[in-house]
This record gives structure tokens, sequence and C-alpha cells, in this order.
């Protein structure tokens, strides 16, 4: 059985608390993290022929990187979401950078990635929110998949539709692992994450980028079956 659970409450005084929170706390932390990085690489130089040393020092390097993801998810969670709406007049070429990166690393772990475009309204919106929202769907779809251990084929789908007046219908689906039902009221909150290396902040974000252009997301998941996210805005009126 499906569930279908929305989201376009207001959480806002929370989100932006938190937001705030999480911005101070990754500029005290985006510095010294830097220096860090410089010296760990500065460091692995030096131990060039001392694999056991050096072989520590990735360690040490590999854990300043995953730091400075969360750094970086933190900042753009905390980023004012108010968008700057222009007029976009090909949806198909906005999305196409979106997908590049992401349709290549599917090709490359075996999943196959569909993309379709239904309609052909001008659409007023602000690209660069839109794209990292979808940017983020597309990444925790392939997640999903890739951490599933079915043998049937891994496919994840972007289908954008401008054919309904004055609504832009963005749907990622995906065939992964889906979502257990008691989780989907969870999975929107910001620093909540199944993953070990995840952030948590992924769809928060996608759900303040969302909000902000006064549309609405709604979750469809089975779980075992796969995950479908949609998301709806409004295009020509804000
Ligand atoms: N397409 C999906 N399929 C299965 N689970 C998902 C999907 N999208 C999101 N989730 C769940 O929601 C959680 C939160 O997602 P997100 O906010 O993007 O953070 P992160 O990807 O860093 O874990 C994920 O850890 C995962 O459990
Ligand atoms: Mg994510």
């Amino acid at each position: 059985m499906k569930e279908k659970v929305s989201h376009y409450d207001e959480r806002s005084k929370r989100l932006i608390a938190m937001g705030e929170m999480a911005a101070s706390l990754a500029h005290e932390i985006r510095n010294p993290l830097g220096s860090m990085e410089l010296y760990c690489s500065l460091l692995k130089k030096d131990l060039s022929g001392e694999a056991k040393l050096l072989s520590l020092a990735e360690h040490i390097h590999s854990g300043i990187k995953s730091l400075d993801r969360i750094i970086t998810s933190c900042l753009q969670f905390a980023r004012d979401h108010q968008p700057r709406c222009i007029l976009v007049s090909d949806v198909k070429t906005m999305l196409s950078e979106t997908i590049k990166g992401v349709s290549s690393r599917a090709s490359s772990s075996g999943v196959q990635f569909v993309s379709e475009y239904i309609g052909q309204n001008k659409i007023y919106v602000d690209p660069y929110l839109i794209s990292q929202a979808i940017l983020n769907l597309l990444i925790n779809a392939l997640d999903a998949v890739n951490s599933c251990d079915s043998t049937q084929d891994r496919f994840v789908k972007l289908t954008s539709d401008t054919s309904q007046e004055g609504i832009w219908v963005v749907k990622v689906m995906d065939n992964g692992q889906g979502i257990p039902l008691e989780n989907q009221e969870k999975i929107f909150d910001p620093f909540y994450t199944t993953k070990c290396d995840g952030t948590g902040l992924g769809l928060a974000i996608v759900h303040s980028i969302v909000s902000a252009h006064g549309g609405q997301i709604e979750i469809e998941s089975n779980f075992k079956d796969g995950t479908t996210v949609t998301i709806k805005i409004p295009y020509s009126i804000l």
C-alpha cells in the first residue's frame, strides 16, 4: 500500500533558528578547517616516502574533507532561500546542467537514468535554487538505488511537466530501498539522516526552497519498492 505525506506546514521559526545556529557554527569552523586542510596537504608531501605515516595523514585528510562537506551543507541550509525569480523559457536547458553530474554518476554505477519533459510553457522561478533542490532529490534517489540489494534493474527518473496552467510539476522517481512509513515524517527535519556519510540537510534545503516558491512537496514511498518525490511550484505568479 502506498502512503502519502504532504509537507508544506509552517515550521519556519524552528528552521530559521536552526539555520542561524548552523551558519554561525559553520563560519567558526570553516577557517580552522581550511588551515588544517592546508597543513595536512603539506604534511602529505613531506611524508611521500613513508607509506605508514602517509596513510595516517590520508585518513586525517579524508576526515577534514568530510567535515568540509558538512559545513558546506550547513551554509547552504542557512542561506537565504528567498527566490530571485526570472523568466526561464527553456526548462530542459535549465535542468540539463543539474542532471549532467548525476546521470554520469548513475551510468558509472549501472543505474539507468531517464528524463522526460512535458509541456513548453515558460516558467518564472529562481533557476539556481530550483536546480539545487532538484539536485538534492536526484542524489537521494541515486543513493537509494545504490544501497538497495534488489536484483532488478535500478533506475532513477526525472519528469518535468509545465503543461498544467500555472503549476510546474517535477517528479523524481526511483526503485530504491524506499522509506519506511515511520520515517516519512522525519525526513524533512534538519540533520535527520539514515546514511553513515549523510548530513541530513538535503531535504530540509529542498523543503525550504520549495516553500519559498510557494510550492508543495509530496512523498510517495513504498518500503522496498521505491520512492517518488513530487514538487509542485506555482510558476507564473508569486
Ligand atoms: N529517494 C529516497 N529513498 C529512500 N530514502 C530517502 C530518499 N530520499 C530521502 N530519503 C531518506 O531521508 C533521509 C534524509 O535525506 P536528506 O535530508 O537528503 O539527507 P541525507 O541525504 O544527507 O541523508 C535520508 O537519510 C534517507 O533516509
Ligand atoms: Mg540527501
